[in-house]
């Protein structure tokens, strides 16, 4: 079974609203490819993004989830949704947007896997295509590894996250969620996760043959380095070989 099952019928409740990446992603559009007219997401989860990106455009999500896929066709249901793992996927078809966001790529646990999809997204982005993503950072991780982790109620329900430093920069997300079933009665839902984080120098070389940097940003237009949060990025793809 692979990961998010468990978390799937929670994942929106805890997220909470994500009008401020949908935002960030229009924004992008707008600015970079005003003309776009179709979206791939990478690790689409819930349809959280697509739901209100396929009012703008047609859109398709990858996820190797079929529970969170079941929720993204309920909240997308113009989606194309495909069940696939995000490094070993061909749709034959390109696309104007490729969009890989929530930290979706820090689950790729090894960074060969991320070379991976890069090459499915050069393979899949039309050239002049964008490919936008965020990526949690290295000091973001070994900052949740020295802290106690949190908990949280939502709703009803209660969720205890923990996160242990494995090799190689990895990090290991323990997510619990306690369901509420009756009183003080309690169902424990387990998801454990690893994040790979790589230094921001090494992701931006990977790309650089391929594509252009357009943009990066830390969450709140601040300088991004390695000791921020998050830092989105957007590239442009100069096309060419498109292998
Ligand atoms: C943090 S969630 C983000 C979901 C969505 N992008 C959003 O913004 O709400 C990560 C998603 O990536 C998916 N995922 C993780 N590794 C994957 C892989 N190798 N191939 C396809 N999907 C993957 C998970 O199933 C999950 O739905």
């Amino acid at each position: 079974m692979a990961t998010y099952a468990n978390f799937a019928r929670f994942y929106d409740q805890i997220m909470g609203d994500r009008s401020e990446e949908v935002e960030r992603i229009r924004g992008y559009i707008k600015r970079y490819l005003p003309g776009a007219g179709s979206l791939l997401e990478l690790g689409c989860g819930t349809g959280a993004l697509l739901g209100p990106l396929a009012g703008d455009m047609p859109v398709t999500g990858v996820d190797r989830s079929a529970e969170m896929l079941a929720i993204a066709a309920k909240q997308a249901p113009t989606a194309r949704l495909v069940e696939s793992d995000m490094t070993a996927f061909s749709l034959g078809t390109r696309f104007d947007v490729v969009i890989c966001f929530f930290d979706t790529l820090n689950h790729l646990p090894r960074f060969d896997l991320w070379h991976e999809l890069f090459r499915r997204v050069r393979e899949h982005l039309v050239e002049g295509g964008l490919f936008l993503f965020d990526v949690n950072t290295t000091g973001r991780l070994r900052g949740l590894c020295r802290g106690t982790g949190y908990v949280e109620d939502f709703g009803e329900h209660t969720l205890v996250m923990t996160f242990a430093a494995a090799p190689g920069e990895v990090t290991i997300w323990d997510t619990r969620i306690f369901e509420r079933l009756d009183g003080d009665l309690h169902r424990l839902h387990r998801e454990v996760t690893p994040e790979l984080a790589v230094p921001l120098a090494m992701i931006r070389a990977s790309l650089d043959p391929d594509f252009e940097l357009l943009d990066e940003a830390d969450i709140d237009g601040g300088t991004v380095s390695d000791e921020v949060e998050r830092v989105y990025f957007a590239y442009r793809h100069r096309g060419g070989s498109g292998g």
